[in-house]
């Protein structure tokens, strides 16, 4: 399959080199992509420095956010939130239109410090903006409640199985996305929350998310949900 993952830290270096692993072919999108290949410091949440990254991984293809949009079957936003909605405009609506838009991202607002806030919650998410503006787009938000490294390898947590979640107003992209989360990353428990309303409750949790990681001085905090 053909893949678009837009983003050149570290979940998009994350997410398109396993799926190349797995043997799809990956466009990684960026801004600019000479500027992209220049670069030599890793992103603000870690990774690789991008130059080095895709010379590691010359099997990735780099392209603008709209040649990466035209190569996807399938589409991974793993941008910055404050950037995402650019970068889908750049990536151009006629290339995101019926398909698959896996959103990863998180509203995180950088500009009083640390621990981020967030510049969309409780009655409206990123999520929904991406929707309400990219209307032929399948948007499906997933995986933002867990770090790079445990979305596409699950089974590295010390407290054994655990959960991620999927929201989206298109039945079939979720189911589609469901299983790409299963047979492609290993992921065994996938919650099924309802329409792209529903990404608010993910969203939000990042606000805990961040004090366990600053508290707990790990990364690697999930969710486990029982009944
Ligand atoms: N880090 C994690 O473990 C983690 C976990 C869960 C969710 N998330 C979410 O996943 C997303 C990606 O996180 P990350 O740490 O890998 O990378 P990031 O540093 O948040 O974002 C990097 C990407 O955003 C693009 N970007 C930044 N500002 C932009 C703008 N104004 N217009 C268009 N594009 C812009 C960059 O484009 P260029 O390539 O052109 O520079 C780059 O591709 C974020 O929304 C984050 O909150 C991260």
């Amino acid at each position: 399959m053909r893949v678009g993952v837009f983003g050149t830290g570290v979940v998009g270096q994350t997410l398109a080199a396993k799926i190349t692993e797995l043997g799809h072919e990956v466009m990684v999108g960026t801004r600019d992509v000479e500027a992209a290949m220049a670069r030599t410091e890793p992103g603000p949440a870690g990774g690789q420095a991008f130059s080095e990254w895709a010379a590691q991984h010359s099997d990735v293809k780099v392209g603008t956010f709209a040649e990466a949009a035209a190569h996807g079957e399938v589409l991974f936003n793993a941008t910055n939130g404050q950037g995402s909605i650019p970068a889908l405009e750049m990536a151009g609506a006629g290339n995101l239109g019926g398909k698959v838009l896996v959103d990863v991202s998180n509203p995180l607002d950088f500009s009083g410090g640390m621990p981020p806030s967030l510049f969309v919650a409780n009655t409206d998410s990123l999520a929904e903006q991406i929707q309400r503006a990219f209307p032929d787009a399948r948007v499906v938000n997933s995986l933002n409640t867990v770090n790079a490294n445990l979305m596409v390898d699950p089974g590295q947590t010390a407290g054994g199985e655990h959960t991620v979640f999927v929201s989206g107003d298109d039945q079939s992209a979720k189911d589609e996305v469901t299983r790409i989360l299963r047979d492609w990353f290993g992921w065994k428990h996938v919650i099924d929350l309802g329409d792209i309303t529903s990404a608010r409750g993910p969203e939000m949790y990042i606000a805990l998310w961040l004090r366990l990681w600053l508290g707990l001085g790990t990364s690697m905090a999930t969710i486990k949900v029982v009944t």
